[in-house]
């Protein structure tokens, strides 16, 4: 039996952590999460916004996010920032991390990897990914992060999508409260994104490490300029990709799409 989305569920949840104003909109379908949260008047409250649908959910690079009614999580969560945005390089893996601990924190203990800069996978199959976007503001920036996550699609009964995904229910063979995993996501995000602020990036390297689903693969990264092909040789300091190519030169990748060779389109 399919749980609905609750505001209450998820205020209880999330129980005692003290997060400070939050505001929740919970919608039966909306366009889009992230959209909503970008238009929505600015305020200094953390505020989430999640449907059990969504028409126009929009994933990186213009795609499309599969939003089917009732199974997944579709969810964003705008936070109001005040550092300087140059210190944000890195964030989306953060955020990856964060959605990862969380879904340890239900009871999935198993072998997930992160694919640069913030896929989710698991036995190669795509289970979560993230949108990150910053509205630059005259008082402060607000930053909106997008997280779908594939919880009880049963995707053998589902549509095939344009590359392999899974959810928790193939995983674990559970259905799960989304409520639950919703609070378990705001606290992570919440604290992730503190512990990022204060300390910068660096301090997150070897929770990434254990992560690395690219580490020593032959990659492609497409980028608005074309494309570069090399070995993926872990992150730097500021969370850039590291890229050495067939002649041994290193390139610093911050953002792009990346995909493993063999599965590159002819
Ligand atoms: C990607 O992997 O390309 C990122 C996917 C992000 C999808 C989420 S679903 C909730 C939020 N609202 C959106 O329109 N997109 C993000």
């Amino acid at each position: 039996m399919m749980i609905p989305l609750s505001e209450t569920s998820i205020r209880q949840a999330i129980n005692s952590h003290d997060l400070g104003a939050l505001n929740c909109h919970i919608f039966s379908s909306i366009d889009s999460t992230n959209r909503y949260l970008k238009e929505l008047a600015t305020s200094n409250a953390i505020e989430i916004c999640c449907a059990e649908t969504q028409t126009l959910g929009r994933g990186r690079f213009g795609r499309s996010w599969y939003s089917p009614f009732g199974e997944n999580i579709y969810f964003s969560l705008r936070a109001p920032i005040f550092c300087d945005l140059s210190k944000l390089a890195g964030l989306s893996l953060v955020i990856s991390l964060a959605v990862l601990k969380a879904l340890k924190n239900i009871g999935i203990n198993h072998a997930i990897d992160i694919k640069w800069p913030n896929d989710l996978l698991w036995m190669g199959r795509k289970l979560s990914g993230s949108l990150i976007e910053l509205i630059p503001n005259t008082s402060s920036a607000q930053l909106v992060i997008g997280v779908g996550l594939n919880v009880n699609s049963v995707t053998e009964n589902a549509p095939l999508l344009d590359k392999p995904w899974c959810s928790l229910y193939d995983i674990s063979k559970r259905y799960f409260d989304r409520n639950v995993l919703i609070a378990e996501l705001i606290i992570q995000i919440n604290q992730y994104l503190h512990q990022f602020l204060a300390q910068g990036f660096s301090t997150f390297i070897p929770e990434w490490q254990q992560h690395d689903y690219l580490y020593e693969r032959s990659i492609t990264v497409s980028q608005p300029t074309g494309r570069i092909t090399g070995k993926a040789m872990g992150i730097n300091d500021a969370g850039q990709l590291i890229l050495v190519n067939e002649q041994g030169g290193t390139h610093y990748l911050s953002s792009g799409d990346t995909s493993l060779q063999a599965f590159l389109p002819k």
